[in-house]
């Protein structure tokens, strides 16, 4: 009878410890919300997140981030949400956990790694690395070093990594102007409001090639360390769950080499008359700039 007794406690618990490894289990797929994932991104950044403009609804966002989110969300066996807001919007919407994750072209920095839990790096492409000053074609020649952006206008976008690197490396007395968006800077250089942008490298090509001799690189790139030069996806402290299927499909997508294809795949629409870069206000409605 003892024994018997025993048996069946020992059961119990077994069953106690299985109830308890599927309640939580459920509990983490629950919070993913109705069986979708949520991602923030600010598709004003070609070729990592834009917009094509011969499609709506979810389809018209475009780019290497976007095909990333969607493997992710296959991955989970989820449907895709993109929640198109302003880069620094987009940082609040993890915070606040408003949205799943962001994946919006974020490079590495110790203050991001600081304040979300960040995915392993992930890198398109090789040239990524630099970060250059686009400035107009005719004063190309007068801005060859930082010091030559003295006493001028330097735009950059609000919370990215360039507008750090414009207070970090151009002189003290560099005026550097935040935009919510790039396009928004680069329009205030045509326009002679400002004498550079401050861009990634391979967003600013794109500008070049775009703007019909009108705009170049000035002689000037910022210098900065290895790690900065690797991308990550943003998530709220403590989604490790989240996290894991974020980093299998980075290992899986880089190694299969899909990520530098769908780099190279998203460049040359970038370049085609249907892509457009948006700029959204914190709300998600698009903006005029
Ligand atoms: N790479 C820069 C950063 O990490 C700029 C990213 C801008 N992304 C965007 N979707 N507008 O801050």
């Amino acid at each position: 009878m003892r024994r018997l007794f025993a048996v069946f406690m020992v059961l119990l618990l077994i069953a106690g410890m299985l109830c308890m490894a599927g309640c939580n289990e459920e509990e983490a797929q629950l919070t993913v919300s109705e069986g979708v994932l949520t991602v923030s991104l600010s598709p004003d950044f070609a070729p990592m997140e834009f917009v094509d403009t011969s499609k709506s609804g979810q389809e018209q966002y475009v780019g290497v981030d976007v095909k990333l989110a969607q493997a992710i969300a296959d991955e989970m066996g989820l449907g895709l949400v993109i929640k198109p807001m302003s880069f620094e919007a987009c940082q609040s919407a993890v915070l606040g956990g408003a949205v799943d994750m962001s994946i919006s072209g974020y490079a590495y920095t110790e203050e991001r790694a600081q304040k979300f839990l960040i995915s392993d790096f992930y890198k398109p492409e090789e040239f990524e690395e630099l970060h250059m000053i686009v400035v107009r074609s005719e004063d190309v020649d007068k801005y060859k070093t930082a010091e030559d952006f003295g006493g001028v206008a330097v735009g950059a976008q609000a919370s990215s990594i360039q507008l750090d690197l414009c207070h970090e490396d151009l002189p003290d007395n560099t005026e550097v102007v935040e935009y919510a968006g790039i396009d928004g800077a680069i329009q205030a250089l045509k326009e002679g409001k400002i004498e550079g942008v401050a861009v990634a490298d391979g967003r600013g090509e794109i500008e070049i090639e775009n703007s019909d001799g009108e705009l170049a690189a000035s002689g000037f790139y910022f210098e900065w360390d290895d790690k900065a030069t690797e991308n990550i996806v943003l998530m709220q402290k403590g989604r490790e769950d989240l996290a894991a299927y974020v980093n299998k499909v980075i290992a899986a997508k880089t190694e299969s080499g899909e990520l530098h294809q769908w780099y190279e795949e998203c460049s040359d629409l970038a370049k085609s008359e249907n892509a457009k870069n948006v700029v959204y206000d914190e709300k998600g409605e698009e903006t005029g700039e």
